[in-house]
């Protein structure tokens, strides 16, 4: 017997050696931890518990029969956040470079099978060379399996995806599914060909990080929702994004202890400058109204004339759409039409309540968006808006102009209460706009054009730049102070926190895409 204990202890010792020593502190001196060194960081102390420690390859090419390492390059199993269940994987660099076998595979898809039957989320700590390229196709039916798990998990239970290495080629598919990716900078690269692929059939010379490091990919693609500084960083994010989530789709985030106070904050009242033209922070105002220091924003980097984030509202966790004056006028763009339909249909699927702070002067115009389907992509918020059965609340704040308006979840797409400040404006367009089009022909003809124009603009701002029309229509439940705008959120949501939509039945809707 004794024999066979120590069998075990030492096969326990092999395995977490990985890829041993030397490709250990190669693995440091890239400022990078060990998958283990990770998994240890995220989860509570003493918590993991890991499958398939003594798996390993069956590849009998290229004299990899002879190099077998226990776990082969991905460390699975699961562990609390918390206290709260998770499943996670964390791949191993120092085993033939983290790249993915048939085994690899097998392993990652038993964690999200055990994440699905238990309810619980996923997290992929992903660092690999791609594909093992020893096994051919094999490795890539492992991705496969890998790819269509996570797309039968999407909806079912939240999957986060870490990007701490390399993860090139078919290998960024799996990530792409999943709900929330998080890059470190400097230290982890997504892209699909890499910059040599790219200098050959484009001619461009790009760097790996220039092309697909965490900065391109929080600024430019969007790709990523998270650029971390540092791996710790990284980690840390994921536990602040797990506490605003629920473990599933069946369940509702959890609350945190909330002490009924004084729910008014005058300071709002000041945020709205009295030229309507004039920026300002939406933050300021998200800052202003929910449980403090709570706000915790999604895609900050990634088209920022559109705000959205998750915070906590009387101790329970909500998500924030809000235009944001202060970049493009808050407009609506393709790219923020996509972020945010991808956000609303998030929170929609995991019962997260949605509040939007509208300020939306109406969508870009220009052939840039024509030519790229604003058309198309701005649909994709609308239908995200009114396909959502969460509890759905509207602040406008100011501008309310076209098209945007009925988008930004109006009354008339399914939203469940709608406020408005006094210093809104729902109109069709702006009053300058509006009055030259409308009074063209008076204005032409007047003795003192531009004095007509500014009489007609004062007509139309007197008539439509106000809330009140829409507030005679009951498109605006309520017209409030700015101040109050916290207790009747407060609640508001209480109020909607039984709300139940029966929707008939059908396979799936078609959201353009
Ligand atoms: N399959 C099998 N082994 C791989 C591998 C893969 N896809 N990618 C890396 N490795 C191995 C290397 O052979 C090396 O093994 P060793 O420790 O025994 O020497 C180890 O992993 C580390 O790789 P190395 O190239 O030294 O690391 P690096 O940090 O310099 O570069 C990459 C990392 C990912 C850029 C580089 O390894 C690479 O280009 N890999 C192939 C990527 C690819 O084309 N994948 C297949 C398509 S999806």
């Amino acid at each position: 017997t004794k024999e066979k204990f120590e069998l075990l202890e030492k096969k326990n010792q092999d395995a977490i050696k990985g890829g041993g020593k030397e490709r250990n502190d190669a693995q440091h001196a890239k400022g990078k931890l060990t998958a283990r060194e990770r998994i240890g960081l995220l989860l509570d102390e003493g918590s993991f518990e890991e499958t398939g420690k003594f798996v390993t390859h069956r590849s009998r090419e290229f004299g990899l029969e002879n190099e077998q390492y226990l776990g082969d390059g991905v460390v699975t199993g699961f562990g609390k956040v918390n206290g709260r269940l998770v499943y996670v994987f964390s791949q191993d660099f120092t085993v033939f470079g983290g790249s993915l076998s048939e085994t690899h595979a097998e392993k990652i898809c038993k964690v999200m099978d055990l994440a699905m039957k238990n309810g619980a989320p996923l997290i992929g700590l992903n660092d690999s060379g791609g594909a093992r390229i020893q096994e051919g196709v094999v490795s890539l039916a492992g991705y496969a399996d890998i790819f269509y798990k996570n797309t039968l998990a999407s909806g079912l239970v939240p999957q986060i995806s870490a990007i701490m290495g390399p993860c090139a080629g078919g290998a960024v598919y799996s990530p792409a599914i999943t709900d929330f990716i998080m890059m470190v900078e400097n230290t982890s690269y997504m892209f699909v060909t890499g910059p040599n692929v790219v200098k050959t059939v484009t001619h461009e010379n790009v760097t790996a990080e220039e092309l697909g490091g965490a900065s391109a990919h929080s600024v430019k693609s969007g790709v990523t929702h998270f650029a971390c500084a540092n791996e710790i960083e990284c980690l840390d994010y994921i536990k602040t994004l797990l506490s605003y989530i629920p473990q599933n789709c069946d369940e509702d985030a959890p609350a945190y202890a909330y002490t009924p106070g004084n729910e008014f904050r005058p300071s709002l009242n000041s945020i709205i400058p009295d030229n309507p033209n004039q920026p300002y922070d939406m933050r300021d105002v998200i800052g202003h109204i929910v449980d403090e220091e709570s706000f915790f924003e999604v895609h900050k980097n990634f088209a920022e004339n559109i705000v959205v984030g998750f915070a906590r509202l009387a101790g329970r966790s909500i998500g924030i759409v809000g235009n944001q004056p202060s970049v493009l006028a808050g407009v609506l763009d393709i790219n923020s039409s996509t972020k945010a339909a991808r956000f609303v249909r998030f929170c929609d699927c995991f019962n997260i309540p949605l509040l939007v702070l509208e300020d939306v002067p109406g969508f870009l115009p220009g052939t840039q968006q024509e030519w790229n389907a604003i058309i198309t992509n701005g649909a994709k918020l609308l239908y995200a808006f009114s396909e959502a059965t969460v509890p759905r609340i509207t602040v406008i704040t100011r501008k309310a102009y076209g098209g945007a308006y009925d988008v930004m979840n109006s009354k008339h797409i399914g939203a469940d209460l709608n406020y408005a400040w006094p210093t809104a404006e729902i109109a069709v367009m702006g009053a300058k706009g509006a009055a030259e089009i409308i009074f063209k022909r008076e204005i032409a003809t007047a003795k003192n054009p531009e004095a007509k124009l500014q009489e007609k603009i004062d007509e139309y701002t007197d008539k439509f730049a106000n809330p009140y029309l829409a507030a005679s229509r009951g498109y605006i439940d309520e017209v409030i102070m700015p101040e109050e705008t916290r207790k009747k959120l407060i609640s508001g949501f209480e109020m909607l926190k039984n709300k139940a939509v029966a929707r008939p039945k059908k396979k799936h809707g078609n959201i353009p895409l």
